[in-house]
């Protein structure tokens, strides 16, 4: 079976890749942008580029694709010309698998099951363009597509393969080691996934050919504040140096307060454990 994994240099793309590539029977190939790159075996592609794109895909030819692109402020573009490239090419033959997040459900009103109805930020909050764009995004994939997988996660943290730790638990750790206390947010609730964790699911994925949508993670859901105190403590850290953050914050631009996620489905339709 031949796996390509668009984004195989980012933070989880580079675990699932890596996975995949230890995986018997499973030929991979895997793309990135921009670089850096530790692995040179990867194949630089934009994806909102057709022509490359086309050339690409049709040479590869992969079985199952992973979409584990991230683009933030200009997410929109890679739905409507990535992604869109990606659906033209893709016959029903080949299962996509979509990481989406927890921001499809922007009116923050959690927890979710999968079947829950999606929700949209306004256009001129700091988050619509990826929140937004993630919300087309599976819809596209719903209406054009039958052989596929969207599994949505929340925010993802560890080290993965390569030892890359995620951007909040960095920031934690700059901050802990310099013994400078650092705040986070008590009433942002959240259901936090480990990288290898999600890695070895979207790994089970590829392998067999369960479909639809699903929420990836752990049954409980914490709070910011929670969930990096005990990491602080975790990593060794003082945690009383992790603060409540102000909770005060422009009506215009609230953050999406509970995205947090139902967990069963995925429990009971694969063998991972989420811890
Ligand atoms: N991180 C989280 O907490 C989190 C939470 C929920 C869901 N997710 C989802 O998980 C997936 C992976 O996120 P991540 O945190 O691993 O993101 P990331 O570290 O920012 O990686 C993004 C990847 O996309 C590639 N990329 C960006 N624009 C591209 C383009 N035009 N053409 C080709 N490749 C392009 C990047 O390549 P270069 O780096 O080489 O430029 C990189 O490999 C995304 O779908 C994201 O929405 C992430």
């Amino acid at each position: 079976m031949k796996v390509c994994v668009f984004g195989a240099s980012g933070y989880l793309g580079t675990s699932v890749y890596q996975l995949l590539k230890d995986t018997d029977d499973i030929e991979v190939i895997g793309t990135y942008l921009k670089g850096p790159i530790i692995n040179d075996e990867l194949y630089k592609l934009d994806v909102n580029n057709p022509e490359s794109f086309s050339d690409f895909f049709k040479r590869e030819s992969p079985d199952v694709v992973v979409w584990s692109v991230m683009s933030g402020q200009n997410e929109d573009k890679l739905i409507n010309e990535g992604l869109l490239h990606l659906i033209t090419h893709l016959t029903p033959k080949t299962k996509l698998i979509y990481i989406s997040t927890d921001f499809v459900f922007a009116d923050g009103k959690g927890p979710y099951k999968e079947d829950d109805p999606m929700s949209k930020l306004p256009d001129d909050h700091l988050y619509s363009n990826y929140a937004n764009a993630k919300v087309k995004a599976e819809r596209l994939i719903n209406k054009e597509l039958s052989n596929y997988a969207i599994l949505r996660a929340g925010p993802i943290y560890g080290e993965n393969k390569i030892g890359k730790l995620d951007d909040r638990t960095d920031k934690l750790s700059y901050y802990l080691r310099l013994e400078k206390p650092i705040a986070f947010r008590d009433d942002l609730i959240r259901t936090f996934v480990r990288i290898e964790d999600l890695a070895t699911v979207i790994v089970e994925l590829v392998q067999n050919d369960v479909k639809g949508v699903f929420h990836a993670g752990p049954n409980e859901s914490q709070s910011y504040y929670q969930f990096m105190s005990t990491m602080a403590e975790q990593l060794g850290y003082n945690p009383h140096l992790v603060e409540k953050g102000s909770e005060e914050e422009e009506a215009d631009f609230e953050v999406p307060k509970n995205t947090s996620l139902k967990t069963e489905k995925i429990t009971e339709i694969t063998k991972q454990e989420f811890k």
